[in-house]
């Protein structure tokens, strides 16, 4: 106990303010965790803003007609309203200034949304246009389903 005050009181103010913010930040927080914060703040931004590792992470599920048919009533509850029944991004709350961006069956834009990608993108949404996140809503494995759904559509 003397040792731990005695490194307590080797910190440098900043290092102490940092993590008295921090266990501020917890409680005020409360359930609200450092991702979702990470999240917000990357939705401030006009592009997406995806980490450089995320095409890394491959989908668990395997792409067979299962896990594409509970993808599919996933997405039907889910996605549709914005990227409409068939991916195209013409559901009833599309936004129509992206039109583009919401279409999910645009073969060019393949390239730059991998499995991971487009987990990471329904996971975390973002703000500008605006995408939900899925993550307070959905299990990984749901969206991983989704993705297995969504990708099929580029094809
Ligand atoms: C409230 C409307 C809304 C809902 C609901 C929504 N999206 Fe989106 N989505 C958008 C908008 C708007 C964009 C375009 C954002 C951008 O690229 O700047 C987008 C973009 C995307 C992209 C990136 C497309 C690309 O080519 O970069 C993917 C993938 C995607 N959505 C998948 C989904 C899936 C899957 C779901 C359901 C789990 C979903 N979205 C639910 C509005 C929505």
């Amino acid at each position: 106990m003397a040792s731990a005050r005695y490194i307590i009181s080797c910190m440098s103010h900043t290092v102490k303010a940092l993590l008295f913010s921090l266990a501020g930040l917890t409680l005020v927080a409360g359930t609200v965790s450092i991702r979702t914060v990470a999240a917000a703040a990357a939705q401030t931004s006009t592009r997406w803003t995806i980490p450089a590792n995320a095409d890394e992470e491959k989908n668990p599920l395997p792409t067979n007609a299962a896990t594409l048919a509970g993808g599919k009533k996933l997405f039907a509850a889910n996605c549709q309203r914005c990227h409409g029944p068939a991916g195209k991004g013409d559901g009833p709350d599309a936004d129509p200034a992206h039109a583009a961006d919401m279409d999910l069956t645009n073969t060019a834009r393949a390239a730059r949304n991998l499995d991971g990608t487009v987990f990471y993108k329904i996971w975390n949404g973002r703000g500008t246009p605006k995408m939900p996140a899925f993550s307070d809503e959905l299990t990984k494995e749901q969206v991983w389903a989704i993705v297995a759904y969504a990708q099929s559509l580029r094809k």
